[in-house]
């Protein structure tokens, strides 16, 4: 039985606090919740569940999006067709970035984030993420391109930013020639 996750809205100062290391090994309901995003994240990037359940397509959430101020994030990636990788990030760092900065052409989303905020936003371009799995065991990640956004979008979250705080207001939007945009 699906049950949808009740997203924070912007608006909500939950979003803006810095939370604190989750404990590891997460508990069983930690673990649950993790699996329900999961899902839903799937869900929303198949067409089919994303009308039935009338979802929000969205490839990352953070604990803090769920009212909890602990640093956990969430994302499920589409690297292919209909494939998809699943990336739980219990206490993520980025431990190393690239010189070279992108950012998404159409802009950033966000499921706490109800209208459509215009702006490009600088990001590496490839980030490596070290962190710990929802038992405890050490991981590390290389990310790049859309899944290197994603990563710093959710760890961003972590650190009460939402990703409009980072649209340069003199100039929200860049060309090509000035930074590469994907
Ligand atoms: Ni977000």
């Amino acid at each position: 039985m699906f049950k949808k996750l009740d997203i924070l809205d912007e608006k909500d100062n939950r979003l803006r606090k810095v939370s604190v290391d989750a404990k590891l090994p997460l508990s069983d309901e930690y673990k649950a919740l993790v699996e329900r995003i999961i899902t839903e994240l799937t869900y929303s990037q198949i067409e089919e569940y994303e009308k039935k359940y009338n979802l929000r397509p969205g490839m990352g959430l953070a604990f803090p999006q769920l009212g909890i101020n602990e640093r956990v994030i969430v994302i499920v990636h589409e690297y292919d067709d209909g494939k998809f990788d699943n990336y739980v990030v219990v206490n993520p760092k980025i431990t190393s970035s690239s010189n070279e900065l992108i950012a998404a052409e159409a802009g950033e989303g966000c499921l706490s984030v109800n209208r459509n905020v215009e702006g490009h936003i600088l990001r590496y371009a490839r980030v490596t993420v070290e962190g710990y799995d929802v038992d405890g065991n050490k991981i590390k990640i290389r990310a790049r391109e859309e899944l290197a956004i994603a990563f710093q979008h959710e760890i961003d979250h972590l650190n009460g930013i939402l990703f409009y705080d980072r649209i340069d207001k003199n100039k929200p939007f860049y060309s090509e020639d000035e930074i590469r945009l994907i």
